[in-house]
């Protein structure tokens, strides 16, 4: 197991201090990122302790270590995981062959594409998340704003390691752009639609944290694969650090549900006004934040027929999630099944498989997102409410790119005309007064142990701690 080096300037476990020009390139970048931090990182807090978990080691088995610490101050650093001898390339023309150490010229730019393009993903969701400190419901939910935040920043390192140790004057360049990119910017946005986004509230938090931090684990688990290894190691470890962030998200959004669930009781209605009178969010509220943030999500992975992905899986650069569950591994003359839009109807056709990796990913991805829909709805029914479910949207809805972007297609799947989709769409997605009401709810609760009206309290404290521990100190 390879120690993490906490004793330089820049934590590592790559050795970093034998290889000085490297470490002179990251440590000139390392306080332009601090001042972006600062600048565009949380807003308020800086100068308060938080109780941090900060990587030990990068085995999944107690990795963590907790304290209190000023975020400016956490410990961000390079973490790969640990090599493997002898490593192969298993997917793709070249299996069989070893994995690269070094970038290949011939995928150079495909490569720092690849590594870009989920770079700028990391600071882009800090920026988004960045003045949520100011509505948070309770200290709790403060500190795991903070955890997901400083981490979205170690995968930032993660990716800019990458470009300066392996793509020369223009990698170091990418890095500098990934800090002069901002979310939301209008002259010089964040590369992906959702990350320029705003996540102005808790709930669209919540479910950027379930949603599109899932299609981040989706996405690196496809480059945890690659056969450059540097980048499969990376993403190995940044996958131990992304599940804490999903599970962020869907206990957020259980929280939510049972609060609703309580008042819906107690008052004994299932009115939409009269729970949120009590301060709640009333279910198919929480539908229509769910309709928004997963079909946001989807276009993330690309086109459902895609050449740059069979590309990048024939020249073994991105696999397919969970490579391992698949029996061939080149796919060269096999094909997949796919629905698509031919002259104005819904077809079944044969595409070659290394065409469809999107598809394959997005599907692995739409499973995965059902899996705490499941669970939402076995709370909802278990309270008494089986008449409602909530469900995922069907994923030919509100796409903007591939085969069903900009068609008119409801939630369930079903082909409408211009009218009525745009008649009916307010009734799918968070409407303006939807949106100023869980304005109005967000309030900051910064009393230890205490939660806001619209989320019951978490079942458990983080790291064995109490409820009512202060996650945050405030002075
Ligand atoms: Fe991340
Ligand atoms: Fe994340």
């Amino acid at each position: 197991m390879s120690k993490l080096n906490y004793q330089e300037r820049i934590p590592n476990n790559v050795d970093l201090s034998n290889d000085l020009s490297l470490q002179r390139a990251l440590e000139h970048w390392q306080p332009k990122f601090k001042n972006w931090w600062q600048e565009m990182g949380p807003e308020g807090f800086q100068g308060n302790d938080v109780y941090l978990r900060t990587a030990i080691s990068v085995d999944t088995a107690g990795w963590a270590s907790y304290g209190k610490v000023k975020m400016p101050d956490y410990r961000w650093g390079i973490f790969l995981a640990d090599p493997v001898k002898d490593k192969k390339i298993h997917f793709g023309d070249s299996i069989g062959k070893p994995v690269w150490q070094e970038v290949p010229g011939d995928y150079r730019s495909i490569l720092r594409r690849l590594i870009v393009t989920q770079g700028d993903t990391e600071p882009a969701s800090v920026e988004q998340q960045r003045l949520l400190g100011k509505t948070c419901p309770s200290l709790f939910d403060l500190r795991n704003l903070f955890q997901v935040n400083v981490e979205e920043g170690r995968h930032l390192w993660a990716m800019v390691y990458l470009l300066h140790a392996y793509f020369g004057r223009d990698g170091r360049e990418e890095a500098e752009a990934l800090l002069e990119r901002n979310s939301g910017d209008e002259d010089n946005p964040r590369i992906l639609g959702t990350f320029n986004e705003p996540i102005s509230d808790w709930v669209s938090f919540y479910m950027f944290t379930y949603f599109t931090d899932r299609d981040g684990k989706y996405q690196l688990k496809s480059l945890a694969e690659s056969s450059f290894d540097p980048l499969a190691r990376t993403c190995q470890f940044m996958l131990t650090e992304e599940a804490h962030h999903m599970q962020v998200g869907e206990s957020g959004i259980t929280r939510m549900i049972e609060r609703t669930l309580e008042v819906m009781k107690q008052l004994k209605t299932d009115s939409v006004d009269a729970i949120r009178n009590a301060g709640a969010i009333d279910l198919p509220t929480i539908q229509k934040y769910i309709n928004f943030w997963f079909s946001s999500s989807l276009d993330l992975f690309g086109s459902e027929i895609s050449t740059n992905a069979a590309t990048a899986f024939a020249n073994g650069l991105k696999g397919r999630p969970d490579e391992f569950r698949f029996k061939d591994h080149s796919e060269k003359n096999t094909f997949y099944k796919i629905e698509n839009f031919v002259d104005n109807k819904i077809v079944i056709q044969d595409i070659p498989m290394r065409n469809a990796m999107n598809e394959i990913t997005r599907v692995a991805y739409v499973d995965d997102c059902n899996i705490g829909v499941k669970r939402w709805n076995r709370l909802i029914s278990k309270n008494g409410y089986e008449d409602f479910t909530l469900s995922l949207p069907s994923t030919k809805f509100r796409r903007s790119i591939g085969i069903w972007s900009n068609l008119h297609v409801d939630p369930r799947g079903n082909l409408l005309d211009n009218k009525t989709y745009n008649k009916q769409l307010s009734s799918w997605l968070p409407s303006e007064q939807d949106k100023s009401f869980i304005k109005s709810l967000m309030k900051q609760e910064l009393e230890p142990g205490k939660v806001a009206s619209w989320i019951a309290n978490p079942r458990r404290g983080i790291n064995n701690n109490d409820i009512s521990f202060k996650y945050v100190d405030l002075n």
